[in-house]
Formats: structure tokens, sequence, C-alpha cells
């Protein structure tokens, strides 16, 4: 994690890879701004295939996967070529998908362009595409060789962007950072606005605790689940949105408003914690018009949850700043109390 340092990238690709045959994957788009920065590196180390990919979801799908592997295997791409995912937390996704399955696997690098991607979705291996019957269904564990985070690239990123990575730094802050979230009252509006050095603090301080929760829990059987804090509310509100009129970030930071409400009603979250947490999440503007959601309907999307056993809705909570606790839903009343008040 660093800044201004997208051209020593390539020095750092270990000696084992066969650098005769890279493959980015990437977008127009995020070529446009900073494909040259990196390719014209690694063409001095050898030879580069750009694979170009769709914007948006729609390039996490199948069709779009086997596109690639048409491209990498007419290219004839071996076991041991690498890799490299540049660009949003799609491109990551899809890519470590396609490293994940080429050749039952072949070596993989990570590098981020987006906020959300350089703090969550780079780190911790898990790669797939969607489905129609639902997102993110299908998919692959594979984790990069390394993941390579240059902060500056982070200025030419819409505002709606920032403010979804800035979602999860928010929530890891919460769940096990108390001196982040004090970071974070005092410089939230610089990292609103972009401001490199800001984010730099930002990244390196978050994607330290993903990578310590993933090392300790890779396949997610208990201590990942603490990355989720305001997802089982923000799912919700997403899949009332279908998926179109919220950015993920956006409704995690609804659900963390959400989650903290649900904490203080029911009796488990002193006023003053309540506060400032609320205080800090309603500094990140969310323009999203809730008047047409159903608090019924967001209870019932929360107990289809993948994350629900046995119909139970197990939380993420937390018990001061920087300390999560885990709660099962014994009362469905409470739960709806909290998502009137955050309509
Ligand atoms: N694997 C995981 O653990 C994990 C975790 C969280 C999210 N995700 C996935 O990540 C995806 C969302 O990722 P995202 O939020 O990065 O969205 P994204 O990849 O769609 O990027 C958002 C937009 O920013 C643009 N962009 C990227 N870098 C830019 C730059 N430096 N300057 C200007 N524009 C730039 C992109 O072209 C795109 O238009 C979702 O598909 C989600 O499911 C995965
Ligand atoms: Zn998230």
């Amino acid at each position: 994690v660093s800044r201004k340092s997208l051209a020593e990238f390539p020095g750092i690709i270990p000696g084992f890879i066969n650098t005769e045959q890279i493959a980015v994957i990437t977008t127009d788009k995020i070529y446009a701004l900073y494909g040259h920065a990196v390719v014209d590196g690694l063409r001095i180390k050898g030879n580069v295939l750009e694979i170009f990919i769709p914007e948006g979801e729609k390039a996490k799908s199948l069709d779009q996967v086997e596109k690639v592997y048409t491209t990498l295997l007419e290219n004839r791409f071996e076991r041991n070529s690498l890799i490299i995912a540049f660009g949003g937390g799609v491109v990551g996704d899809m890519a470590g998908f396609v490293a994940a399955t080429y050749l039952r696997g072949v070596p993989l690098v990570q590098l981020p362009t987006t906020l959300l991607a350089q703090v969550d979705s780079s780190i911790g291996g898990k790669v797939g595409v969607n489905h129609p019957l639902g997102k993110n269904l299908i998919g692959a564990f594979k984790h990069p060789l390394f993941v390579f985070s240059d902060c500056d690239v982070l200025m030419t990123l819409e505002p709606a962007e920032l403010r979804c990575g800035l979602g999860e730094v928010i929530k890891y802050g919460f769940i096990s950072d108390s001196r982040l979230f004090e970071y974070l009252e005092s410089h939230l509006d610089e990292a609103l606005d972009g401001n490199p050095d800001v984010l730099l603090e930002l990244v390196k301080a978050s994607a330290a605790i993903k990578a310590d929760v993933v090392r300790q829990d890779e396949r997610e059987q208990n201590l990942r689940m603490i990355l989720n804090f305001g997802h089982t509310f923000g799912h919700a509100l997403e899949a009332e949105s279908h998926f179109s009129t919220i950015k993920h970030g956006e409704a995690v930071i609804l659900g963390m408003q959400c989650a903290l409400e649900y904490t203080r009603l029911s009796g488990l979250l002193g006023e003053n914690v309540y506060q400032r947490g609320m205080r800090l999440l309603k500094r990140v503007p969310v323009p999203y018009d809730g008047s047409e959601l159903h608090i019924s309907r967001l209870v019932e999307r929360m107990t289809l949850d993948k994350k629900v056993k046995d119909k139970k809705i197990r939380l993420v909570l937390i018990d001061d700043i920087g300390s999560y606790r885990i709660e099962t839903v014994a009362d469905i009343d409470t739960l709806e109390k909290a998502w009137k008040i955050l309509i």
C-alpha cells in the first residue's frame, strides 16, 4: 500500500513467474486512465496481453469468463502464466475466478483501483461471478501472490465510489479498531474529498484488519463473519432496491445505522457509543429515497440472507467502538422498530 507507485509494480513480480505470458484483465476506462503506467513497465519484463471486459456487474458472468478463457487458450497461456486483475472489485472478482479455474489455476496478482477493492474485495481470496438467480453465487477461493495498492489512483474515483469504500473502512473501525475510528472522526471530510494521504492511512489500516481476520478464518467458519457488520441490514436494502437504486457500500452505511438502532433498542449499547457511531455515519451523504420500503419485507429478506442458519438471524453488532459482539435475534419487534427509525 503506497502512493505514486504504479510504475514500480512490475519490479516486484517474483522471479518464478513466466513473464513471457502476462495477461492484464481490465476495462477500457481503467486502461485509459492508468494502463500505460502499468503495462509499459511490464513490457520491459516480458509479453503482455491486454484483455478488456465490460464495465459493471454484467462482466461477472460465466459468458464473459468463457470469452476470457478463449482468449487465453488462443494465446496458449500455460500453467505458470500470470493473470493481473487491474481494476475495481468487478474486475478483481471476475479475473480472480478466471485465474482460479483456467487450467485448474494460474498465478494471480490483484492490482485494485477502487477504494472498495483496495480495502476489501482484493484481500481474502473470494472470487466469483453472478448467476441469473443471484449475485456472487458461483465462485472459488483464490489468493493472489500479492495485492498492490497505489492510493493515488483513487483521486479519479467518482464521489459515490469513494463513499462505498468508506462504508467498509468505517465498518473496520467499528468492529475492531478504535484508533481507525478516531482517525475517521478527524479526517472523514478529507477522505470524502479524495485526499490521497488520508486515503493511504485508511487503506493501510483497513487492509491490515481484513488480512488479519481472513488469516484466522479463511473459509468463513466463524471470525470472518464479523466483516458482515451492517451487511445483513444492508443486503436487505440492496435486495429491496433490486440492486439498482443503492450501491453496496451505501447500503452498508445505512445498514450500520440500523444495526446501531437495533443494538440500542435491545439495551445492549450505551447512549454515548450510539451517538458517536451515528454522528460519524451521518456525515457520509447517502442519497436514497426509502419511502417505498416495507418493513415486513426487509425483515423477511434478512431471514433469507445466506448467512442465516436454522432460520435464526445472527447479527454482528458492537458493544463499543472497536469491539464486536454476535447476537441471535430473539425479538422481531425490535428489529422492525429499528427499521422504522431508519426509514
Ligand atoms: N471478493 C470479495 O471479497 C468482495 C468483497 C466486496 C465486494 N466485492 C465485489 O466487488 C464489486 C464492486 O466493486 P467496486 O465497488 O470496486 O466496483 P467496480 O469494480 O464496478 O468499480 C466502480 C466504478 O469505478 C470505476 N473505476 C475503477 N477504478 C477507477 C479509478 N481509479 N478511477 C476512476 N474510476 C475507476 C470502474 O470503471 C467502475 O465504473 C461487486 O461485484 C462486489 O460483489 C467482492
Ligand atoms: Zn461489503
